[in-house]
Order: structure tokens, then sequence, then C-alpha cells
């Protein structure tokens, strides 16, 4: 079976040579359950059998959509079929967005100020700019592993699969530019928000997952 990266986290990832990217999603193998990103199709299908495998017949509960890219919610339809009963958490525009898409589903709409408590979980999200126009995107901070899911920011290039390095986490947050958030404030308060919290593990949505140095 496979191994988990960080604590019950487990990585899956599909590394793409001529852009020099990863793409990974992830699945938190708490009670309830959560999926970080679901990926494309393909990497959905690919990725299910492990998960079920995982989990061991109890229940996917969460599927988390940081923002309406093909990466993040692609495979959500494969991901319903099997787990119909997983609600699913996302900002409030992609929780208008996926009813146009088809996708019929429970959502948790989520702004800054969310936190989801339950069993094993105390899951806080945080808003950011994202592409492609700068509108609410989430990311993930699950307080009691100390686990941020980072989907697009702290992104690097590489092969990052499998692969844990140590990095100071607030010197990784301040360092996110301008090319990332093109709105000076929104970047402001992003970074704000990331000084806020002091994540033990962060689980990057492209690159190298890292351990936060600063408090190791
Ligand atoms: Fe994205
Ligand atoms: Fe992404």
């Amino acid at each position: 079976m496979k191994r988990p990266i960080f604590g019950k986290l487990y990585q899956f990832s599909q590394y793409i040579p001529r852009m020099d990217f990863t793409i990974h999603q992830y699945l938190l193998a708490t009670e309830p359950s959560i999926l970080f990103a679901t990926g494309t199709v393909q990497q959905a299908e690919r990725s299910l059998p492990a998960i079920e495998e995982i989990l061991g017949g109890r229940p996917l509960d969460y599927i988390f959509v940081s923002h309406m890219e093909s990466d993040e919610y692609g495979g959500i339809r494969i991901f319903l079929e099997r787990y119909p009963d997983a609600k699913v958490i996302c900002s409030r525009l992609a929780s208008r967005e996926l009813p146009g898409l088809g996708v019929e589903c429970d959502c948790v709409a989520a702004d800054g100020d969310t936190v989801i408590e339950e069993g094993d979980i105390s899951l806080k999200t945080i808003t950011y700019p994202c592409e492609v126009h700068l509108q609410d995107g989430i990311i993930a901070y699950e307080q009691n592993s100390g686990i941020l899911y980072s989907s697009d920011l702290m992104q690097s290039p590489g092969d990052g699969r499998d692969t844990v390095e140590e990095c100071g986490y607030l010197p990784r947050a301040e360092s996110i530019s301008p090319v990332r958030i093109p709105n000076e404030k929104g970047l402001e308060d992003t970074k704000r928000k990331l000084a806020s919290i002091s994540p033990r593990f962060v689980a990057v949505g492209h690159g190298f997952c890292f351990v936060n140095a600063d408090i190791m």
C-alpha cells in the first residue's frame, strides 16, 4: 500500500517532463477524510483505486477544491460517482460555477472565516486571489495536524514526486511574488493571512512539499 508523505497525508502526483512541472493531489486519511484537489479526469481515474485501498472501505467525506482549474476539480465526477455523499469544500464563487458544469454535489461554500470542526479535523480555509481572474481561491490549513494545503501558492518547478524538503515557512510565504498575485492589496492581504499561521508541513499543489524549518 502507498505510504503517507506526512502523518496521515498521502500524495498522488503526475510529473510533466516537457514543462518540468508536477501536479499533486492529496488524501488526508483522517476521520472525516479529505481529498485536496481531484486532478484531471485521467489523474482521478489513476488515483481512485489507491484512495479506496487507503480508506479501506470508509467513505471519502470531503473534496477540497481550491479554485476552478482542471487540476483542482477536473476529475470531480469520478470521485462523486464513487462517493456520492462527499461534500465539496470550495469558494462561494466555485459553488455557483459547479452546477453550471453539471456537477451536482453538496457544497460547503467557504470564505475566509470558515472553520470545519469535525472528528479529527479542524480545517480552516484561507482565501486568496487566484487565477485566472484573481478571484476567490481558497487554501486549507488543518490545524490539528499542522498541514497547510497551499494549492498554487508556494509552488515550485521540478519533479517533486515523493520528495519533502526543509524550508522556512515565513520566508517562503513572504517570497510570493506579484507574478503569482498581480494585485497589490490582494498580495499583501494573502501574505498577512499566511503569516498568521504556523504550519508544520506544507503540501503544495505543484513542486516540492516542505516541513517548516522555523518550528522544527
Ligand atoms: Fe491553479
Ligand atoms: Fe494548481
